[in-house]
């Protein structure tokens, strides 16, 4: 959605296709669902802005960009039916001189081996009678220094003629396009910043369960090593990484990997050590209650933030579940507060006023820290907390930080 309003902004007809009826029936009311973009932006574009359930809409365009989701399945092998499902339909409304462009995050090789052939069955011809190209999405939701516009774009097209259609295209929202020689060097570079970032986080996460033991405290290290002008890039410990993307991603590039007789073990060694955090932060709240002279089964626990990141209310792959899910199986009498996430139905929980996520409750625990929430309060006002994020100092002596 944030992409069809930016071309819609910038005078562009646009029609936007979905399975889901709800969502087309929300955008046609002008009530956006997506925390990026504003009811007024949304109503601000309407009359450009035409969304349908039929891909048959699609024939009269000049460019399809292709944004359904990449998930995993129950194995955590990637599920492409999603895009396979949408390049079939949409092989049934290609026309000659279209441009097709897929955003979705996925392995090297898709756009050329799973999709091209599903479009050609159209009788179209790509790189001939269709231009195709890959180019990642990399938007990331709740962040206003970077958008669309000054986010450089990434784009392998299949030949150089759709590699310059697809710069035409985005260089209308986009300050800076960056091209690449092909679809997979581009599908690529998606998967090594996102693995990137995991195995940094893995690092910096595997340091805390060590320096736990150890007794130093992680954030006064990652504080002063963040010091260094040079080769050092700050990467922050936490309960485990949450979104769609990241806990999600790599294992889009170890399956791949796995075609090619490669393992990529950095990648996976990172799934391990973040997929362990959440049970590292139960054993410090079990901790934290020890101290206070209690057990987790019946003790009142808050939990301050449940959403995958501060400011925005996605709650996708968050690890606030898994520590709810955790806790609810030792006993514990479970609230939370975020004032992002009004209801967590899978937990049957929905949010406490902030007043009543305080009172009466034996221990709070920070899982993401939202920069409206007063936590210096929480630590004034609850016997025991513990801060998963590093938002409260030391010296709070009722305190346990990650
Ligand atoms: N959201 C982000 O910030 C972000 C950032 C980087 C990359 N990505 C990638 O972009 C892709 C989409 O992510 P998202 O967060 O926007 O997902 P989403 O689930 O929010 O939206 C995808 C939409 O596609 C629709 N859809 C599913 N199957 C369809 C089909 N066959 N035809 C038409 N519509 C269909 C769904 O109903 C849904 O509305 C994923 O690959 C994701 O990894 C997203």
């Amino acid at each position: 959605m944030p992409l069809a309003v930016s071309f819609a902004r910038s005078g562009l007809e646009v029609v936007g296709v979905d399975v889901d009826v709800r969502k087309v029936q929300e955008i046609e009311g002008g009530r956006s669902y997506v925390e990026d973009v504003s009811g007024e932006q949304l109503a601000g574009v309407l009359p450009r802005l035409r969304v349908s359930t039929r891909y048959a809409s699609l024939a009269e365009v000049e460019a399809v960009l292709i944004c359904v989701p990449t998930p995993l399945t129950a194995n955590r092998e990637p599920d492409l039916g999603p895009l396979l499902e949408s390049a079939q339909a949409l092989a049934g409304v290609l026309v000659a001189g279209q441009l097709v462009v897929l955003e979705s995050t996925t392995y090297p090789g898709t756009t050329r081996e799973r999709l091209l052939p599903l479009l050609e069955e159209s009788g179209l011809s790509a790189g001939r009678d269709f231009h195709l190209a890959f180019s990642p999405e990399r938007v990331d939701p709740g962040r206003t220094d970077f958008t669309l516009r000054n986010t450089p774009k990434v784009i392998g097209g299949l030949t150089e003629a759709c590699a310059e259609r697809a710069e035409a295209l985005y260089g209308i929202v986009c300050d800076r396009v960056v091209r690449v020689s092909t679809p997979e060097a581009a599908e690529l570079t998606k998967l090594l910043e996102n693995v990137f970032r995991s195995v940094n986080i893995a690092l910096v996460n595997e340091l805390a369960m060590l320096t736990d033991r150890m007794g130093i405290d992680i954030w006064e290290v990652v504080d002063a090593a963040a010091t260094k002008p040079y080769g050092f890039m700050r990467f922050d410990p936490g309960p485990g990484m949450g979104g769609h993307c990241l806990p999600v991603d790599p294992f889009y590039l170890s399956w791949r990997a796995r075609e090619f007789d490669s393992a990529t073990e950095f990648v996976e060694l990172a799934g391990k050590i973040n997929q362990q955090m959440p049970y590292h932060c139960v054993a410090k709240a079990q901790r934290a209650l020890n101290e206070i002279g209690l057990s987790v089964k019946g003790a009142r626990v808050a939990i301050i933030g449940v959403s995958y990141k501060p400011g925005v209310g996605d709650t996708r792959e968050s690890p606030a579940l898994k520590i709810i899910s955790l806790l609810a199986e030792l006993g514990a009498e479970l609230h939370y507060h975020d004032p992002h996430v009004p209801a967590l139905p899978e937990h049957n929980l929905t949010s406490s006023p902030f007043e009543d996520a305080l009172t009466d409750t034996d221990l709070a625990i920070i899982v993401t820290a939202h920069p409206t929430i007063d936590h210096q309060e929480i630590a004034e006002r609850v016997g025991a907390v513990v801060d998963l994020r590093g938002v409260l100092s030391r010296a709070n002596a009722n305190v346990m930080r990650l």
